[in-house]
């Protein structure tokens, strides 16, 4: 069957070709090349995309946390008039999956072919038990409902803490103590780095969940194409990987399996793991017809993975003079059930604990801990957050504890060319925190005084007694592209057509546009290392059959990752131009320099080749009343290397702040025991247009990194970093109290507000 998507929006043709007369492309707002299909409401996602003959699926999660699933009794759904199908774990020839260890079966159930030990046991609420096909989507569910699972319940546990303990119940035979992960870091002396210190500062904080919530939830549709390949239509951020998991899964050959994603709602690591994919592909394969579904917003929350909570013990010390000499954590991370992308996340984590700070004696302890809780995994900023939330509320208590300004300590820690990081080694170079803390000061009303001292601006009190106003400032750090050793790279073909001139170019490169932009960043990448207008070049991307491997549109690498491998396919198609050939077509793969992972006594690596940075100021409006906090105004200074497009920078760092605001402040799972309580807009609140600050000035910094493409970094990420960590320090400026776990839900504010005995009128 050929692809219907295509038939209707084929990417290779005008419709998302652009028209500019700009011929000096890097660094022009082009219009984004999606945006009239997204605003008219033309782009198909993967809920609009429908087949002949289709049939639909839903899927029977888990009823329990911890369980053996002793019988699946299917005949009474299977009975019900218009099932065409129900799978089983059995069905799945090898029952098992995973982004970086397939530690999870597809279906939970006896009598599977899987490597996961117990593959019978459902762990989680998400766990997934059966498949069911219908001619309608309502007798699908329907059908659901009926079929029969007993369970042998298992003890469960809930709280990481007390995973890690002796005699806690355990999830997987080979994780003892539950522990998936366990990084250390020693560098220095630390016994010696405490007996410099003239002040300590000492903390434990404890950060929540976050779900992703993004516009779309999760669809698609499974088929067979006209090349006999099982196919998925979906959306991700990593088709090859998809692909990869899927024949897996099937046991078939990567290349009978196809992924290709049309428009996509958003992303943010929230669809870095499977949630449609194997199960849509299964039914399409074994049924040989079209399978299509979607999930409610309810089966998105409650289904795909959350930001891992952590729970944070950490201690610094500085000498008088403001210089920190010894840093100690331990991290704690909710790993849920299943690996996802917790080895990964965790280990970014212990990297950002100790901030964007050269500390000479350090010991850090990172830990992802198994529980019966809900699947966790990737989201913005990859672990990098919990780990600044920390860090900058540490330096912002020894800037309290010093009677120093928070400015200028941390103009006299931040990692410079050369500075060793926590891990032993030096940065990539292209240091510029520096300057992005200096310039995210001037911009937000610092002064630099005669004496050299930093003048901290003071916001202006209003009227209403119960509204208290203050100012924080935090930074931030964080990697662009996969880190620890993972092997790096991505493919890119530019193709050369015409006869005299160069009359279009087809760039071929599978990276995601999840509406981040990046298409068009794409497009002008290649438009600029041909030399030829924007309206010369046509994109085909996000499709197995058409791309090689570009990796994933994560860890903010794409444009760093993509105009590498862009101008490495120009340089080579344009070699061939010149030597006559027609059409010129080049393939290119680009490899950044290799990283390596921690060593597992000392954390000594090499892990990262490139960073962004970035500096945040907020000033906030506490309503000691009601305990509500108004962001009034953010100051986001992120050094980008180099803005391909910078109305998209503006509006990546803009995301990032309302996303992290809603992480700060408002956003809160409820969960017990392993349950999610509020799977729905209307109880777990995100921040909408009325929440919004009243101002984020975006201040675009250009420092290029040297192995950038036009010395571009990545830099989609950064901008989430610093903001919880600076409304904390807000919050203490406006009420004299540290609040150290967030969400700072208005409850939870009022509370500490009345502890305290503030806002008792
Ligand atoms: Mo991500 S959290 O690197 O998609």
């Amino acid at each position: 069957m050929p692809c219907p998507y295509r038939q209707r929006f084929d990417t290779s043709k005008e419709e998302i070709t652009v028209s500019t007369d700009q011929t000096v492309i890097i660094g022009q707002n082009i219009k984004r090349i999606d945006a009239l299909g997204k605003v008219t409401g033309e782009s198909p996602y993967p809920g609009d995309i429908n087949l002949d003959g289709q049939l639909w699926m839903k899927l029977r999660f888990s009823d329990r946390a911890h369980a053996r699933v002793l019988a699946v009794d299917t005949s009474r759904a299977a009975a019900l008039p218009g099932v065409v199908a129900i799978f089983t774990a059995k069905d799945v020839p090898q029952n098992e999956y995973g982004l970086g260890t397939k530690d999870q079966p597809v279906l939970v159930g006896p009598g599977s072919n899987s490597e996961v030990p117990d593959a019978d046991v459902v762990r989680c609420y998400a766990d997934c038990i059966a498949v069911v096909v219908a001619e309608t989507e309502a007798i699908a569910a329907q059908a659901v409902k009926l079929i029969e699972v007993t369970y042998e319940d298992l003890p469960a546990v809930f709280d990481p803490v007390e995973a890690m303990q002796a005699g806690a119940p355990q999830l997987h035979a080979n994780r003892p103590g539950n522990i998936l992960c366990h990084y250390k870091i020693r560098k220095g002396d630390i016994a010696a780095g405490w007996s410099q210190a003239d002040v300590v500062v000492e903390g434990e904080y404890h950060t929540g969940y976050q779900e992703h919530a993004y516009l779309q939830p999760e669809a698609g549709l499974g088929y067979i194409d006209e090349a006999g390949r099982v196919t998925v239509i979906v959306g991700g951020q990593w088709v090859h990987k998809d692909q990869e998991q899927i024949s897996h899964a099937l046991n078939l050959p990567e290349d009978d399996v196809r992924v290709i994603y049309p428009a996509i709602g958003g992303a943010f690591g929230g669809r870095e793991d499977m949630s449609v994919q194997i199960v849509l592909a299964l039914a399409a394969w074994k049924l040989r017809r079209p399978v299509k579904t979607i999930w409610s917003r309810e089966e998105s929350i409650l289904y795909h993975h959350k930001r891992h909570p952590t729970v944070i013990r950490t201690r610094w010390g500085a000498t008088k003079d403001g210089k920190i000499v010894a840093a100690e954590a331990t991290v704690i991370g909710d790993a849920g059930a299943y690996n996802y992308t917790t080895a990964k996340v965790m280990g970014n984590a212990n990297l950002c604990v100790t901030g964007p700070y050269e500390i000479p004696n350090i010991q850090v302890d990172t830990y992802g801990v198994h529980t019966n809780n809900p699947l966790t995994g990737a989201f913005r900023g990859f672990g990098g957050p919990q780990g600044a939330f920390a860090a900058e509320a540490q330096m912002n208590k020894l800037a309290e504890a010093l009677g120093m300004d928070p400015v200028e300590i941390r103009e006299k820690n931040v990692l410079r060319e050369g500075s060793l990081l926590s891990v032993g080694t030096p940065l990539p170079p292209g240091v510029s925190i520096a300057q992005v803390v200096e310039q995210c000061a001037l911009e937000s009303g610092w002064t630099r005084g005669a004496d050299g001292h930093w003048q901290r601006p003071q916001p202006s009190q209003p009227d209403n007694p119960a509204l208290r106003r203050g100012i924080g400032f935090a930074a931030g750090f964080k990697n662009v592209g996969f880190s620890f050793g993972f092997p790096e790279q991505c493919w890119a073909t530019i193709e050369l057509h015409g006869d005299g001139r160069i009359e279009h170019v087809i760039l071929r490169l599978a990276g995601a546009e999840v509406g981040q932009g990046t298409h068009t960043v794409m497009m002008q990448m290649a438009a600029a290392a041909v030399g030829v207008p924007l309206e010369c070049v046509r994109l085909i991307g996000q499709d197995t059959a058409e791309t090689k491997n570009s990796g994933s549109v994560s860890a903010s690498r794409m444009t760093f990752m993509a105009g590498n491998a862009i101008r490495g396919a120009a340089e080579m198609a344009l070699e061939l131009w010149n030597n006559e050939e027609r059409p010129a077509v080049a393939t290119y793969q680009y490899r950044p320099p290799k990283t390596t992972p921690y060593d597992p006594e000392t954390g000594r690596s090499e892990p990262n080749f490139a960073y962004g940075y970035v500096a945040q100021m907020v000033e906030v409006e506490v309503d000691i009343e009601t305990g509500h906090i108004r962001l009034v105004r953010v100051v986001s200074a992120n050094d980008v290397g180099r803005a391909v497009n910078p109305q998209l920078v503006q509006g990546q760092i803009e995301g990032a702040v309302v996303q992290a605001q809603g992480y700060a402040i408002m956003e809160n799972l409820v969960c017990v025991d392993g349950r999610i309580l509020n799977p729905y807009l209307s109880t777990y609140l995100i921040p909408t247009v009325l929440d919004v600050p009243d101002e984020v000035k975006s201040v675009i910094l250009e420092y290029p990194d040297p192995i950038g493409p036009w010395g571009a970094r990545g830099m989609a990420e950064m901008p989430y970093l610093p903001l919880a960590p600076a409304i904390v320090a807000a919050v203490k400026d406006a009420t004299g109290l540290w609040m150290d776990s967030i969400p700072l839900t208005p409850d939870r504010v009022v509370a500490t507000l009345r502890e305290h005995g503030i806002g008792v009128f």
